[in-house]
């Protein structure tokens, strides 16, 4: 039995945040656990930019207008509180990090580089080349360890254990040895990152990106809010769906179709290929489906063109992206267009944080920042560069919020813990002894992916979710005979990968069930039933809830403090 004043699980950009935030505290315990080494986690795939007003490239930029941005493309379905809090800290936020060392490009008068992104009427995105990410993960992580915080390195969570609605711990898993460990906490916070694993190969995310911070909290009683908001990214890589950054659009790069037509004159005449993720990415779809893109099915594709902006400049800012197209498409961008087709990106829904000034939810001590959390500041769609933005800011939030709960409070019911991990074992014993279930998992995770893509996809009808949903409960019960074929007791990342495979089939049955409820079209969730956005019965937030194998949704009221909805226009 281990005991820790604070847990974090998750070790990207929020994570990391929160630890260091719980971690300068010297009364505290803190810890970090995490399936991957820190700095690999997916907060390094960002490239692109993290939003901050600092004027730096165009001096006229203010906060308020950074909230209107931000509200305006989440299609209204964002807090507005939250949305407020969050860009009047994101410039002291952004301070921060170029004090704890964070490499970020500069202009000509040395001071953080900023460059245009989707959505924005500014030029707001700091960044570091294409690595925006990449550099802020590392920064953090110094930081964490000069402050003592503790890296539980490829460990696994599997439940978290409440008394009424209070925190007792978590049970996780150290793969390197097999151990199931029962952690006593007073306070955690999850920060596991998104879900877009659903979608297995169509997605920019990770591997490891299967939402189990999140598909722990639904089995611990706490909600999944707005899951149904996908968010497709535009410029995936044709072939892999790799993402190539929106900085590319931002530094001037074209769409192009196949009559080599700037086809976002059509969509978007004023923003053109800076209009905000969903219209971009529905904009590319249609051209594809009307035939005006290149080749056929999955990979179906239009181009992305940056040659007209020179090697010297790709060079200097888009070096990553260079390489990447290099890698998985096989095309230098410096002398050829990329084949691109969008490819989901980012959740905006996740675990329903109730108190954006914490980062708490409706269990006492449990706290949830980043991609995994719903806070909600990106409503029904979000703005590039506000990713990395809201988990560090969030990510502080909730160290905050944990770190307060944790010197408030004593533990909790710790021998519940340990009876939970004793559970666990067994279950861990049993499968790795049992290798005859009847149904490949693997082939329930492609079903998974298979029927989510092309039935709860960037367009959507009440039919084709109901086959989703219908395929969906198979799968579900399907997982219930799965089988691993490794015995093993270390490494055994065949059972990790079971644990996975469960945690999605529950995501995506609540995305479809989200979706579905959904009678409208709202940001990203785009129904070809109901074209319209519907505020007067949609102007709310759905929250999914999980009971044994039960689920049910209920609706949230959306905070509204100083922006009226109006038409959404580019
Ligand atoms: O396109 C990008 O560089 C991604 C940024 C983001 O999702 O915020």
């Amino acid at each position: 039995m281990l005991y820790y004043d604070v847990i974090i699980v998750g070790s990207g950009g929020a994570g990391m945040r929160a630890a260091l935030e719980a971690g300068q505290n010297n009364n505290l315990r803190v810890a970090v656990i995490s399936k991957t080494y820190p700095t690999r986690s997916h907060t390094g795939a960002a490239q692109g930019g993290i939003n901050a007003v600092l004027g730096n490239r165009d001096s006229s930029d203010t906060t308020e207008l950074h909230f209107k941005d931000t509200v305006k493309g989440s299609d209204f379905l964002a807090d507005q509180d939250a949305v407020e809090f969050f860009v009047e800290g994101m410039p002291g936020a952004i301070k921060e990090l170029d004090y704890f060392g964070v490499p970020f490009s500069r202009d000509e008068n040395g001071k953080v580089a900023q460059r245009p992104f989707g959505g924005a009427s500014k030029p707001r995105a700091c960044y570091s080349a294409d690595q925006t990410g990449h550099v802020i993960l590392h920064a953090l992580f110094e930081q964490s360890l000069k402050h003592n915080v503790e890296f539980l390195n490829e460990w696994f969570l599997l439940s978290i254990v409440e008394t009424d609605k209070k925190l007792d711990g978590i049970v996780a898993m150290n793969f390197r040895t097999g151990e199931i460990v029962p952690i006593a906490a007073k306070s955690v916070v999850i920060a596991t990152g998104g879900f877009g694993r659903i979608y297995w190969s169509r997605t920019t995310n990770a591997f490891n990106m299967t939402g189990d911070g999140v598909a722990t909290c639904l089995d611990a009683g706490i909600a999944i809010k707005d899951p149904e908001f996908v968010q497709y990214h535009p410029t995936g890589m044709a072939k892999t769906g790799t993402l190539l950054s929106e900085a590319c659009r931002g530094e001037g790069g074209y769409l192009i179709n196949n009559k080599g037509e700037r086809f976002m004159e059509r969509y978007a005449p004023e923003k053109m290929e800076l209009g905000p993720r969903d219209l971009v990415a529905r904009s590319i779809e249609t051209e594809i489906k009307e035939g005006r893109g290149f080749g056929e099915g999955i990979t179906a594709y239009v181009y992305m063109d940056l040659r007209h902006l020179g090697r010297e400049k790709i060079m200097e800012r888009l070096p990553q992206v260079r390489k990447l197209a290099l890698e998985f498409e096989g095309v230098d961008l410096i002398t050829d267009p990329v084949p691109i087709r969008p490819s989901c990106h980012y959740v905006m829904g996740g675990i329903d944080v109730t108190d954006y000034k914490t980062g708490g939810t409706l269990i006492e001590g449990v706290h949830a920042a980043g991609e995994c959390a719903c806070v909600s500041l990106h409503g029904a769609n979000r703005l590039g560069a506000n990713s990395v933005a809201d988990a560090v800011f969030y990510g502080k939030v909730a160290g905050a919020g944990a770190r307060d709960v944790a010197l408030s409070r004593a533990y909790g019911n710790a021998k519940k813990v340990e009876d939970a991990a004793k559970d666990w074992k067994s279950k861990f014993d049993t499968m790795r002894s049992n290798k005859k279930g009847n149904v490949n998992l693997y082939e329930i995770r492609n079903k998974m992916a298979e029927t989510l893509w092309n039935n709860v996809g960037i367009f959507r009808v009440e039919e084709e979710m109901q086959q989703a949903l219908t395929e969906l409960n198979q799968l579900i019960e399907d997982y219930k005979n799965t089988y691993i074929e490794d015995g093993s007791e270390n490494y055994n990342t065949a059972f990790l990968q079971y644990i996975e495979v469960g945690n999605l089939l529950s995501l995506a049955k609540s995305v479809t069930l989200g979706a579905l409820a959904r009678k409208e079209s709202r940001g990203s969730h785009s129904r070809m039933d109901y074209p319209n956005r519907n505020d007067e019965d949609f102007l709310k937030h759905t929250l999914v809830y999980k009971e044994g194998e039960e689920f049910r949704i209920e609706y949230a009221p959306v905070s509204i403090t100083k922006y009226q909805p109006e038409e959404r226009k580019y």
